[in-house]
């Protein structure tokens, strides 16, 4: 039987991109709808499976900048699910001292959504052992362009160096500015990209592509997914002696 990972080798932070809710719903003949509302169930359970196995942050892939191309009947029902599972996991999160952050151009979301989700992020800001994010409207791309611009601004107004020319300074303006970057980043259904999600972020983060499609990913495929984290030596640029702690002479 395996043995799950010791807790130094759980991510603290899991990222996924939830992909495969389409072709879940096509391959039973079912509207792509139906594939999404079965996705969120699995964010239900994911959230909590998470927290089970010793992570800390979980950052879910919910809606992309580029999501708003799709038909409009497919991005009003999404819009319709992520409204309703936010009103109806409010009580949940308080119950179970869940924290909600957000990430992306919220402000460009639906006004009830926007409403919804301060009052969730309001109510479950003091806890601090576990953390949902959602990435709602979010690309890479414009995060950098946002960071970019209000970095100039902060330069502008005298508030930052020019010259500093730091990643500590420059990711204080990124929406994960008090966040730790992504350890672990998950994509389902088979794909192998990363789709304009978190590019910066997860630049030494370990990769997971699991066939399962969303609807389908269970705590078991985390807990995999996890395992094969735990197999892997991250090395943030050093060699794989340098990692090897030194016999020191006494
Ligand atoms: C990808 O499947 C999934 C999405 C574009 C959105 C994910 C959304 C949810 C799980 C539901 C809403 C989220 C929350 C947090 C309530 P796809 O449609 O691209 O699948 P396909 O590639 O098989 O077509």
């Amino acid at each position: 039987m395996s043995q799950a990972p010791a807790p130094a080798h759980i991510p603290h932070h899991v990222a996924i991109i939830m992909d495969g809710n389409g072709r879940w719903a096509k391959q039973r003949g079912l509207p792509r709808i139906e594939g999404h509302r079965r996705g969120v169930e699995t964010v239900r359970t994911t959230t909590f499976a998470a927290r089970d196995l010793g992570v800390k942050m979980l950052t879910l892939y919910a809606f992309s900048v580029e999501n708003w191309k799709r038909p409009q009947d497919e991005v009003g029902a999404l819009m319709g699910l992520l409204e309703y599972y936010l009103k109806k996991e409010l009580e949940t999160f308080v119950r179970d001292r869940v924290r909600l952050r957000t990430i992306g151009r919220t402000e460009e979301m639906p006004a009830s959504i926007q409403k919804l989700l301060r009052a969730t992020m309001e109510e479950t800001k003091q806890f601090t052992d576990y953390t949902l994010v959602l990435a709602l409207n979010y690309g890479a791309r414009s995060e950098i362009v946002d960071a970019a611009r209000a970095y100039a601004s902060a330069v502008a107004a005298g508030k930052e160096k020019l010259n500093d020319g730091s990643w500590q300074s420059f990711s204080r303006y990124l929406y994960t500015a008090d966040m730790p970057d992504p350890d672990l980043v998950i994509r389902t259904s088979g794909e192998t990209r990363i789709s304009n999600f978190l590019l910066m972020q997860a630049a030494y983060a370990e990769f997971v592509f699991t066939p399962v499609l969303w609807p389908d990913f269970t705590k078991a495929d985390l807990a995999a997914a996890i395992a094969e984290f735990a197999k892997r030596e991250r090395r943030f640029g050093l060699t794989s002696e340098q990692l090897k702690p030194t016999a020191t002479s006494k």
